[in-house]
């Protein structure tokens, strides 16, 4: 998988794609990303990449020019990208839309303003994301945040298989079970009794338990709807 990112502070992603899961991702080229300045597409001497909007008002708006040439460049070089907008109102990131990303061969991310893209940029792009509702200097920290869940989702990125499998939201959107590490007891805090035991099925048991627990408080919609679905087995129901 390829991911482009069209961006005004390119700087922005150094040490997020050198260091831990992600930078290993990059280094070992599971993902290959490109992160691309906005302002090397700019022709006049100057290189502007914004100008005041048409209209007035405040603020300063992302030129359409160098966005497209960009465009056209990376399209040329690494074939049509499948292309997203980062705007405070656009469609709300989640797990789901992570897994549908993950499938793509070539993702391009352009990182909007604050204060706004030219309209016409607007052709080129197949997906506005939001990452929630809270307005952000520019979109370099949802491009990030977007990419993470997206590069840890490629095959062989996480290290144990499993740990995508018990991912909050991963399976029908229930939430993890709790985790304990040693010491088994701490400031008189215990280690679940059962975890200590060794017995698998019953830990598989306790742990499902949990998770439906933990969704059934933090998530009740969650719950409710799979019920509603008929998702849920008769063991689980219980
Ligand atoms: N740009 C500014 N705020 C944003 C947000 N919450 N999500 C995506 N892009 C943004």
């Amino acid at each position: 998988m390829r991911i482009s990112v069209l961006t005004v502070l390119p700087g922005l992603f150094d040490c997020f794609l050198k260091e831990g899961i992600i930078g290993k991702a990059v280094q070992s080229e599971k993902v290959k990303v490109n992160v691309i300045n906005i302002r090397d597409y700019a022709y006049d001497k100057h290189k502007v990449v914004d100008d005041v909007p048409y209209g007035g008002g405040p603020g300063m708006v992302l030129k359409p020019e160098p966005i497209f040439r960009a465009y056209d460049d990376i399209s040329k070089k690494f074939g049509k990208p499948f292309v997203i907008l980062t705007e405070p109102w656009g469609e709300t990131f989640n797990q789901e839309m992570a897994v549908e990303l993950s499938k793509k061969e070539h993702l391009l991310i352009i990182c909007g303003r604050y204060e706004g893209v030219d309209e016409r940029v607007k052709t080129i792009v197949d997906k506005e994301v939001s990452i929630g509702d809270y307005v952000l200097t520019g979109g370099e920290l949802p491009a990030m945040v977007m990419m993470d869940a997206i590069i840890r989702l490629i095959p062989e990125v996480l290290g144990n298989k499993e740990s995508l499998k018990a991912d909050s939201f991963m399976d029908r959107g229930l939430l993890g079970y709790p985790n304990y590490t040693r010491p088994a007891e701490y400031r008189g805090l215990k280690v679940p009794e059962v975890l200590l035991s060794g017995h698998h099925k019953k830990i598989e048991e306790w742990r499902k338990r949990e998770s439906l627990k933990r969704t059934l408080k933090k998530k009740p919609q969650v719950i409710e709807n799979l019920l509603k679905e008929g998702k849920l087995t008769e063991e689980e129901k219980r």
